[in-house]
């Protein structure tokens, strides 16, 4: 079994854009390996951090990790869409602050539930998913097809590449691969069928890809590989969910942070982060008084994205197409 534990992405930039939440509950709804969550738990030991993650095996081993924090750390399965549920529930009602640091027990005194001041997302696969042969993830590793980030749903890359009709898995491949090949491809992939594994399946791509096209960038089935998976986990559909679900918990002062690695990912967290940070516009027909309109619920502490420095990139390749975006829920009379 291969190891979870990887540099976190960007994970200077993760602690400084929650350095200034007040104490409370840090959601880290793709806890992975823990990486992220650790440097959490470091810099802010005035807090308690719940990590999710949809990955029983990443769950088991981001517990095991962080088991050193004692109860200021709560790891659970769970899809990060249902993290308004997760926060509601019992035993992270329960939860209070550390000792000494103005919080109390759970079993001394009923409080008032943590409130939510920060939530992040490190979007897509581990490193740890991409590299375990029995994930079925990678074109690199040879292993049954599979891509289920939670292993006890149905669907699974298997299905999508033997069970779809050849425009649908098209379809499927230009939006979530960005491929200009992906009918050429879908066409190959059906013509093959069956395709079991993650190698037949890489073969297939490659040879379907005109041979100049095949010689320059990354590996030739990289995009369709990434599509199958967001499609088999249902990734965007998630993330929406997911945002909104985070935006409705935050508490006044506290943060969301989204670390995406595909454009449709960032373009969907740059949508909302500019909605949910802009005055409504003045409706037509109504008079421009010159008073601004009401204040908008969140304040972008981004603008535009933040990108890792050159020096991190060199030494963790994945953190290239990384992008933070960061927004804040103002606290009353905090807001510019
Ligand atoms: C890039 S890794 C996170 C790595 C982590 N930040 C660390 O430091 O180790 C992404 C993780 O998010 C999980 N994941 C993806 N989509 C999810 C969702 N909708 N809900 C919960 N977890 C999800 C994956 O299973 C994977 O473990």
């Amino acid at each position: 079994m291969g190891s979870f534990a990887h540099e976190p992405v960007m994970v200077a930039e993760v602690v400084d854009a929650f350095a200034p939440v007040p104490a409370g509950l840090l959601v880290d709804g793709t806890v992975g390996g823990g990486g992220h969550a650790g440097a959490l738990l470091e810099a802010r030991r005035d807090s308690v951090v719940l990590g999710l993650d949809r990955d029983a095996e990443a769950v088991a081993a981001a517990g095991e990790r962080l088991s050193g924090y004692g109860a200021r750390v709560l790891v659970r399965q769970s899809g990060f869409e249902d993290l308004a549920g997760m926060v509601a529930s019992p035993e992270v009602v329960a939860l209070g602050l550390p000792p000494g640091e103005g919080g109390v027990s759970p079993r001394q005194v009923r409080h008032e539930p943590l409130k939510v001041v920060g939530v992040l997302f490190d979007l897509g696969v581990s490193s740890w998913q991409l590299d375990e042969p029995g994930r079925g993830f990678a074109f690199r590793v040879d292993a049954p097809l599979d891509m289920r980030m939670d292993r006890s749903q149905a669907l699974s890359a298997l299905d999508v590449v033997n069970g779809y009709e050849e425009a649908e898995l098209a379809r499927v491949i230009a939006r979530y691969g960005e491929e200009r090949f992906a009918r050429a491809i879908a066409r190959a992939i059906v013509a093959h069928r069956p395709v079991e594994t993650t190698a037949a399946l890489a073969e297939v791509v490659k040879q379907a890809i005109p041979a100049p096209a095949r010689r320059t960038g990354p590996h030739p089935a990289r995009r369709t590989f990434q599509a199958i998976r967001m499609e088999v986990n249902a990734e965007l559909d998630h993330l929406g969910a997911g945002l909104d679900a985070a935006f409705s918990v935050l508490a006044p002062g506290g943060r969301l942070a989204v670390l995406s690695y595909h454009s449709l990912e960032d373009r969907m967290v740059k949508e909302r982060f500019v909605a949910w940070s802009s005055r409504p516009p003045v409706p037509r027909g109504l008079p421009v008084t010159g008073t601004p309109g009401p204040v908008p619920p969140g304040r972008l502490v981004t603008r535009g994205a933040a990108r890792p420095g050159a020096a991190e990139v060199a030494v963790t390749p994945r953190a290239e197409s990384a992008r933070l975006r960061v927004l804040e829920r103002p606290a009353p009379g905090g807001e510019s």
